[in-house]
């Protein structure tokens, strides 16, 4: 069965409501989704068809961890998978941006834009983060 590996961190919860509504498109569309906090420890990512990275925008950036996940000890992990970043964001929300551009520095098959939700995700943008989940589903199938 396809596999997604979300790996998100967050401050306050947003992000991981962003992740929970992906998870629920996924599902829906009959694949299986795997929700990881990153706690720093080795994330296996080798039979993952498709890999999620999401973090909140703290001072214009990304969580510290994403630095780790990508230039660390398993950073070739990501090469050639497909992948997308998610997150929310009060402002500029630049993390989303900056994880995607970690990816393609990883050669990912990156969609781009990714899904980046203005503070707590409302009913809406929870739908908006389904349908996310789902057309990611479509694209591994159609691969
Ligand atoms: C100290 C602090 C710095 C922040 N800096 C930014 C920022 O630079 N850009 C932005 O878009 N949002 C910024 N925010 C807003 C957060 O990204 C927003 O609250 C987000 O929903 C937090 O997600 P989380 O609950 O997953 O941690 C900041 C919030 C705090 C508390």
């Amino acid at each position: 069965m396809t596999k997604v590996v979300l790996i998100y961190g967050t401050g306050s919860g947003n992000t991981e409501r962003v992740a929970n509504g992906i998870i629920e498109g996924i599902e829906a569309a009959g694949a299986d989704a795997v929700l990881k906090k990153y706690d720093g420890e080795f994330v296996d990512l080798s039979d993952a068809d498709a890999v999620l990275v999401g973090s909140p925008t703290y001072n214009t950036k990304p969580m510290p961890f994403i630095n780790s996940i990508f230039d660390g000890e398993q950073g070739d992990q990501f090469d050639g998978k497909i992948g997308a970043a998610f997150g929310s964001f009060g402002r500029d929300g630049k993390a989303v941006q900056i994880i995607t551009e970690k990816m393609k520095g990883r050669s990912m098959n990156v969609i781009d834009p990714g899904m980046a939700v203005f503070t707590r995700p409302d009913e809406e943008n929870l739908e908006k983060c389904r349908k996310f989940g789902e057309s990611l589903v479509d694209k591994i199938k159609g691969l």
